[in-house]
């Protein structure tokens, strides 16, 4: 590919790749690409254009027809180190040119084991945690949930294989990882899915059904977990799966700091597995290297991906406390039934062949040492600091914003057509209107519609304050736009005088 820069930052239109420009390469997304979560079918409208992404920089993009965005999605909660970083692009280069690939079927390359020895050591899991690396997010929740089964048959529990996630949370798409799912619209095209996955309310201080007007979280939503498992039966529980931050739903906390604390409690009085999904939380994002650490947990298993390699490669990992991995060689019995025995004998019956690329681990060590070198989880916690503050002052009073809320660089902002009542304005009154607006003003960010509906804004940690600034005034101004669209009445922004 012969891509090159323009003069206004953009990439020239007639070599793309040999023999396409930007016509033909749109040619072949309405007729060829199958772009994921996506109606192919709007594509066929010549007039709806897909964005093609050619460079980034930072925290800017820049489009085919050289127009930059400030990428506020980061990718997808991704590219945490920012676009254009070098170094990633050489150790890949080195790896690639030394040892492209490694069978992980029994066989090591040198950069996952180095990344395994220190992610091992990093992540809040005790110290000395196992890694078995996978290609992507979804893999390491399908992973984990699958090493959570063979780990309670392992210990003489063969008959725990249910589990407990939330209500509206996202955890993927493979048929494990979607079981676990919250969302009703996504699984319900693809049932009977994955039986024994059971699902508790979330914890929504904004809009809990327990302690919405209460002054202060009353953790009932805690108590409904509990509930579940005492219905459920605690030796048929695997494992409990949550994510530190909610993404689906729009960058929900829970509402007390005590409610992962009280998950731990939970697991450890029955044995249940506590499994973080950190596939967006985890590398700094919320302003620690693990989202776990924000809560001031150590869970038994994390799923990391998106981050790990600031999506630069493909990689998944599920990171396992040693006395969990330690389950999988303990001696089998004569007095143990076969499948305890089986569990124990045969090592973790799992694998993927691209699980652990050598060339996405070397992309994965480089981007650790960046994050450690530029400290980019405290530059989180500043700058989401920063723009938590600056979100509040612009649009805190907003008649049409109901609630500012999230940790580190993953913010929510949601949308209201009532502040009094909380009614929610109509999803197709304001999703895609609110993203073409911020497009319009050069910003991409996420209209999460998956609950109710909540811009979400989640950029590079490498993110400025005059970038802050810059999404913050587009978004006071797509906010404004939105009461005029809704007719809103009460306090506006005080651009929306003019
Ligand atoms: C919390 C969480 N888990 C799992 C996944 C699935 O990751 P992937 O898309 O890499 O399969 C996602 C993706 O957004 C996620 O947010």
């Amino acid at each position: 590919m012969t891509t090159t820069a323009n003069s206004n930052g953009g990439t020239s239109t007639t070599d793309l790749a040999p023999g396409y420009d930007a016509g033909k390469v749109r040619d072949a997304i309405r007729d060829n690409l199958w772009l994921h979560f996506t109606q192919m079918q709007e594509f066929a409208d010549p007039e709806v254009r897909p964005l093609i992404l050619t460079r980034g920089e930072g925290t800017t993009v820049w489009d085919v027809e050289g127009k930059s965005y400030l990428d506020f999605l980061a990718g997808i909660y991704s590219v945490n180190a920012g676009y254009g970083r070098t170094r990633i692009a050489k150790a890949m280069m080195a790896q690639l040119e030394s040892m492209p690939f490694v069978n992980p079927f029994g066989y090591a390359s040198v950069p996952a084991a180095v990344l395994a020895d220190r992610l091992g050591e990093l992540a809040p899991l005790g110290g000395n945690a196992r890694v078995f690396f996978t290609s992507g997010g979804s893999e390491s929740v399908e992973t984990a949930l699958k090493l959570a089964k063979q780990y309670q048959t392992a210990r003489g529990y063969p008959h725990r294989w249910k589990t407990i996630s939330r209500r509206v949370a996202y955890h993927g798409t493979t048929l494990g990882a979607l079981s676990v799912n919250g969302l009703t619209g996504s699984r319900a095209l693809f049932g009977p899915l994955v039986s024994g996955a059971r699902h508790a309310p979330m914890s929504h201080r904004y809009r809990c059904p327990y302690c919405k007007d209460a002054p202060a979280c009353n953790l009932m939503c805690y108590d409904e977990i509990e509930r579940l498992v005492e219905f459920e039966g605690p030796d048929q529980v695997a494992a409990i799966v949550t994510e530190p931050v909610q993404n689906a739903g729009g960058c929900i906390p829970p509402g007390s700091m005590d409610y992962f604390k009280k998950i731990r409690k939970l697991c450890d009085d029955t044995g249940i597995l506590m499994i973080m999904d950190e596939v967006i939380c985890g590398f700094g994002r919320l302003g620690e290297l693990f989202g776990s650490t924000y809560f001031g947990v150590e869970p038994d298993v994390i799923t990391a991906a998106k981050g790990i390699t600031s999506s630069y490669a493909p990689l998944g990992a599920v990171l396992v406390r040693k006395s969990v991995a330690d389950a999988f060689a303990e001696a089998p019995r004569d007095d143990l039934p076969e499948p305890v025995n089986a569990a124990r004998e045969w090592g973790f019956q799992h694998g993927l062949t691209f699980g652990g690329h050598p060339v996405s681990c070397a992309a994965a060590i480089a981007n650790l040492d960046i994050m450690l070198e530029e400290d980019l989880p405290g530059k989180a916690k500043e700058m989401g600091a920063y723009l938590h503050g600056e979100l509040q002052a612009a649009l805190g009073e907003h008649p049409n914003v109901g609630d500012i809320r999230g940790a580190g660089l993953f913010l929510g902002v949601e949308m209201v057509a009532d502040r009094e009542t909380k009614a929610s304005p109509d999803k197709s009154d304001v999703l895609e209107w609110m993203s073409d607006k911020m497009l319009e003003g050069g910003v991409i960010l996420r209209n999460d519609g998956r609950n109710d509906p909540t811009t979400q804004l989640c950029p590079p940690l490498v993110v400025t304050r005059e970038e802050c600034d810059q999404v913050v005034n587009v978004l006071a101004e797509c906010f404004d736009g939105l009461a005029k669209r809704l007719g809103t009445v009460g306090t506006q922004h005080p651009t929306a005088a003019s």
